[in-house]
């Protein structure tokens, strides 16, 4: 008896229950970094990438308070630094993905009459391409895991129905990552992952402040959009939903 107990222990040295890993683009601030904090205190094991983490004094301070939060530089345009970010994450399954980072650039270049379509490239390639190339390029990683997620941050603002005029390229950027991510569920349902696309709210971060509307903390936020990732299945896969936990009209 007391052999058995021995060898169940030693194997549970070598087979360590293991927590589930999360990776988060942009967790500099904002929306990624309070999911980033959320995810760690609830025992996960975090990847928080960032574009400057060295210039990231809130995201490294949570790396100090949480040990399972690890942090990689990722510039979600740069696709070969997300290429080498994959190589070196190689053998790590990712449990959920998530496509957090975005930019909502300069309204004022996005309003009818001064439309500089020069700044709509960095929309699509921050908003659009990224989680695209991302999903691509950590499909190994995420195949290999449990619960199998791909999420995209995407916005009310991208929805054909709710359009209200003004904020030309960030709008399109999104819908057209709601296009890119369903087509992408397609594909992706073969390898069993589950895909899915979130209206965060008009959450209170740096992105919304040039708008004087009602907003949703972070926190709050985040713990919904948490709530509705754990909601998916194969059965709900690549649908566009609040971090409420309605659906979102594409
Ligand atoms: N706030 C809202 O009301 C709202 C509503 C609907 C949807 N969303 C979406 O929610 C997501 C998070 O937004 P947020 O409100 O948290 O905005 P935020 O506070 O402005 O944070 C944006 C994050 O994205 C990162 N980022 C931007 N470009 C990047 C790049 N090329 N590579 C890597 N990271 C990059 C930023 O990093 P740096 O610190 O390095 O700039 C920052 O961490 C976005 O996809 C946004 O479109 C927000």
């Amino acid at each position: 008896m007391c052999l058995l107990l021995l060898g169940l222990a030693a194997l549970a040295l070598i087979n360590p229950a293991t927590a589930d890993t999360v990776l988060i683009t942009g967790s500099s601030r904002g929306l990624g970094l309070e999911m980033a904090s959320q995810y760690a205190a609830d025992g996960w094991d975090v990847i928080a990438t960032a574009r400057s983490p060295d210039d990231d004094d809130a995201l490294q301070a949570l790396a100090r308070t949480y040990e399972n939060i690890r942090i990689e530089t990722l510039d979600v345009t740069d696709h070969g630094e997300i290429e080498a970010v994959a190589a070196k994450l190689r053998g790590t399954a990712i449990d959920v993905l998530i496509n957090n980072a975005g930019v909502l650039g300069n309204p004022d270049q996005q309003q009818l009459g001064k439309l500089d379509f020069s700044a709509a490239e960095m929309l699509f390639a921050t908003n659009t391409f990224g989680p695209l190339k991302i999903s691509e390029a950590f499909l190994d990683h995420v195949a290999a895991s449990d619960t199998k997620k791909i999420m995209t941050i995407s916005s009310i603002v991208g929805s054909m129905t709710n359009t209200t005029g003004n904020i030309y390229f960030y709008r399109a950027s999104k819908t057209a990552v709601n296009m890119m991510m369903a087509n992408f569920a397609v594909d992706a349902k073969k390898r069993g992952i589950i895909v899915g696309m979130i209206h965060p709210g008009v959450v209170d971060t740096d992105m919304s402040a040039p708008f004087n509307i009602p907003k949703v903390a972070v926190e709050d936020s985040a713990t919904g959009v948490r709530n509705v990732i754990a909601w998916y299945t194969p059965g709900t896969s690549a649908q566009f939903m609040q971090y409420t936990g309605e659906p979102m009209a594409w």
